[in-house]
């Protein structure tokens, strides 16, 4: 409650910034830049793979192309410029104008944490390429690993000194994540920088076509806005409650991922941000010819075994897309933390049990 009182009084300068960010709900905000970047099917969005599906069902909702680029396994899930350039060359052979690059970082199904040069490299190709980027940081708060930071697109793009209208970038951030959570209120923002006034004018007119948000959505958002300060008498509370979910949820990622690399035939890269671990599991040919029979893919027959014998659900990896031939599934880093062990044991359980019925 205190939390929301000190925000409260800040709320005349709150509306303004709100106003400024288009306060909407994370979807939504992405939806209105898919309505204003596509004009038809020859309109194209590099999206990675795998990628959180919301963007494959908007592209094809609004009758644009999904311009594909691979996250590096190998790599942590690395996001490659070559390959970035190499797809992006692709579509324009095919006549497809390529008009947004859009990043998840942190990674939703992958977990990465993309690295600051790597992040220099991003800005520069779009720029070069007359891209907008989309950046989605919804997970900006979720980082577990500790060689890695969050650095926001739009430090960097102010790092390189690029002017006002050189890089036109859209930021994506949600009440749903980070350490608060709030999945059950919708709100969220966009901030929009780098776009000329026309253009900034017709985002405006579009995202007036929607109602706002409702008055508690608008409260958290502000809140994510704001959060208490040093100076404020919350915040030693405040830090200690955002410090401990934090703490929890990196002390799952990593005994997750502990358990799932000990599995026969499952590798898995780590947490470095985000809810997720999506490791990849290398099925036996017999699960393979098991999982046809069953018209179903490979990867989602094993999750409905697995949900079916202990309860666990994880989403198989052809949900979101993953290099032709390898199956993964994503599971998150989400329940409680006494819950973990319990799933890890009834994981392993049948997991080896699954792998000896099915051994080649
Ligand atoms: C990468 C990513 N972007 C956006 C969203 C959606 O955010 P919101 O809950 O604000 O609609 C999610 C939700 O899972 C997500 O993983
Ligand atoms: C992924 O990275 C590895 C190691 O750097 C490299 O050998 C491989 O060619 C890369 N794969 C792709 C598809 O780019
Ligand atoms: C606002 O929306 C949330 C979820 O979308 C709902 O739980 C809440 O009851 C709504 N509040 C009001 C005042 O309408």
């Amino acid at each position: 409650m205190q939390l929301l009182l000190g925000s409260l009084h800040e709320m005349d300068s709150l509306l303004m910034l709100m106003i400024f960010f288009l306060q909407t709900e994370q979807v939504l905000g992405y939806e209105l830049m898919m309505q204003l970047l596509i004009r038809n099917e020859k309109d194209g969005i590099l999206v990675p793979i795998p990628q959180y599906p919301l963007y494959s069902a908007s592209i094809a909702l609004h009758g644009g192309s999904l311009v594909p680029y691979y996250l590096n396994e190998s790599t942590g899930w690395g996001l490659e410029i070559s390959d970035v350039k190499k797809q992006l060359e692709d579509a324009r052979s095919r006549g497809i104008d390529v008009r947004a690059l859009v990043v998840i970082n942190p990674g939703n199904p992958t977990g990465q944490v993309l690295a600051e040069e790597n992040q220099y490299d991003i800005v520069k190709f779009c720029k070069n390429e007359g891209l907008v980027l989309l950046a989605d940081e919804v997970y900006q708060e979720n980082i577990y690993a500790d060689n890695k930071k969050f650095h926001s697109f739009k430090k960097i793009v102010r790092s390189l000194g690029y002017g006002e209208e050189d890089l036109p970038l859209v930021s994506y951030q949600s009440v749903s994540k980070g350490y608060y959570g709030e999945c059950g209120k919708r709100g969220g923002y966009m901030e929009i920088t780098g776009f000329s006034a026309p253009v900034r004018e017709q985002i405006y007119k579009i995202a007036s076509v929607n109602l706002c948000s409702n008055i508690t959505g608008q409260i958290l958002a502000s809140l994510v806005m704001n959060p208490p300060k040093a100076s404020d008498e919350s915040y030693a509370s405040y830090k200690a409650e955002k410090d401990g979910i934090l703490a929890s949820l990196a002390r799952r990622a990593k005994a997750l991922e502990i358990a799932f690399s000990k599995l026969e035939g499952i590798t898995c890269n780590k947490a470095e941000g985000a809810m997720y671990l999506f490791p990849q599991i290398c099925l036996p040919q017999k699960a393979i010819e098991a999982a046809k029979a069953a018209n179903k893919a490979p990867d989602a027959f094993y999750a409905l075994r697995l949900l079916e014998s202990t309860g666990i659900v994880v989403v198989p990896g052809s949900g979101f897309g993953q290099v032709p031939g390898t199956w993964h599934f994503r599971c998150t880093i989400l329940p409680q933390e006494e819950k973990i062990p319990a799933i890890i044991s009834r994981f392993t359980v049948f997991h080896e049990t699954f792998m000896a019925e099915y051994r080649d």
